[in-house]
């Protein structure tokens, strides 16, 4: 039987066509479509600006760079989530200091943060894991309070909400990502959404070479008409017209993805929570609306977890594991001195945590299947205890 990912894109004959025209266009990249995507994101979000670049990472990068602050400044973020969220710190020349983790959301802990500041402490990344918001009126009075700035990781949680606003202005900066896996694709591809004009055009100036080709930049060598100035040490991360055609094409399908998400969710809470003895499903806190890019499940303390896992994957069940906890990893363990027991949420929750299919393109069916396997797979690992 065919493998059921655990994520993948929906692309349609419309998505197609766009790509298409674009590339039979004058511009493949730095085009209008690259400012049309950008646009469609505000629209949605409600917010002033938005950078489109290549990757959710490209994002995160220069959304750290854009902060401009005093190289080895400590920027606090959680464990539990992909590398990049803590990686663009590193890529800064910034310390990276983690706080562990809330076990009901798998969000990172505001009173675990106001523990890990110091005099050197800049920033907070926090990342709204799974889809679901962070407590993120508890972090801006925090920021405000010790005078940090916030950069949300929003890459699971595009069309999310927070006390009914979308996600996307609360912080100074706010990123996502446009991976295949995610609510809408690009290929790769990723965004930042700021209120700030002045974010907004270091973001834009990072995001090529740190070039700036307006007349004040100009001024340097005589006002020549040839002229630009590079004023930041930035990146190559534009995003192609392609991609942006793509984007802009997919942004017209995303609440309809995000409906089509919530339904299988709807599904599996029902199938899961009374079938399966001490499953811990997801848990929503009121007033925060998930975008639901991942669902996880806890599996009971009394079974283990890569037993399952590897169960579901002979069934044809592409199950996975966010996240194996940034702190664990080689090179964070070769330059950086983290201790497992300083966290023992993000230890706990790693320890059971397993990610069921969840994408736009799933049937009833698929969703049987993936229930059907994980009980018959929790079944035979306790047969063989
Ligand atoms: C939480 C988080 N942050 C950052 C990224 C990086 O995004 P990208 O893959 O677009 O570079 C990802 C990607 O999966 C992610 O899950």
């Amino acid at each position: 039987m065919a493998l059921i990912p655990y994520g993948r894109q929906f692309v349609d004959d419309e998505d197609i066509t766009a790509v298409v025209k674009t590339l039979k266009s004058d511009w493949l990249t730095t085009g209008p479509m690259v400012e049309k995507f950008e646009k469609s994101i505000c629209d949605y979000i409600g917010a002033k600006h938005a950078v489109a670049v290549n990757s959710g990472t490209s994002a995160l990068d220069i959304a750290v760079g854009a902060l401009e602050l005093p190289e080895g400044s400590e920027i606090i973020t959680t464990p539990f989530t992909f590398a990049a969220s803590a990686n663009c710190i590193i890529y800064n020349n910034h310390k990276p200091v983690f706080a562990d983790i809330e076990s009901a959301t798998c969000n990172i802990d505001p009173e675990k943060i106001r523990k890990k500041i110091t005099k050197k402490t800049k920033a907070i990344i926090y990342v709204d894991y799974g889809g679901q918001p962070c407590d993120i009126e508890t972090l801006r009075e925090l920021a405000e309070e010790k005078d940090l700035y916030l950069i949300e990781d929003a890459s699971h949680a595009l069309g999310a909400t927070y006390n009914g606003k979308k996600v996307g202005t609360f912080a100074d900066m706010t990123e996502f990502s446009f991976h295949p896996v995610k609510h809408i694709t690009t290929g790769e591809g990723g965004a930042i959404t700021t209120d700030n004009d002045g974010l907004a055009e270091k973001l834009r100036i990072l995001r090529t070479h740190g070039i700036d080709k307006s007349d004040g930049a100009k001024k340097k060598f005589a006002g020549a008409d040839y002229a630009y100035d590079m004023l930041m040490l930035g990146r190559n991360y534009r995003i192609t017209d392609m991609q942006c055609a793509l984007g802009l094409s997919q942004m017209k399908k995303l609440d309809l993805f995000l409906k089509r998400r919530r339904e299988i969710v709807k599904q599996y809470n029902d199938e899961l929570s009374s079938s399966i003895a001490d499953l811990k499903i997801p848990s929503i806190i009121d007033g925060r609306e998930s975008a639901w890019h991942l669902y996880t499940v806890l599996l009971p303390k009394d079974v283990s977890r890569d037993h399952v896992f590897r169960k579901m994957r002979e069934s044809g069940i592409g199950v996975n594991v966010h996240y194996i906890p940034t702190y664990k990893f080689s090179y964070y363990q070769k330059n950086f001195n983290f201790k497992d027991n300083d966290y023992p949420v993000t230890e706990e929750v790693f320890s059971r945590i397993l990610t069921l299919p969840l994408y736009y393109g799933m049937n009833d069916n698929d969703i049987d299947r993936v229930v059907d396997a994980l009980k018959r797979s929790i079944d035979s690992v306790k047969e063989c205890m």
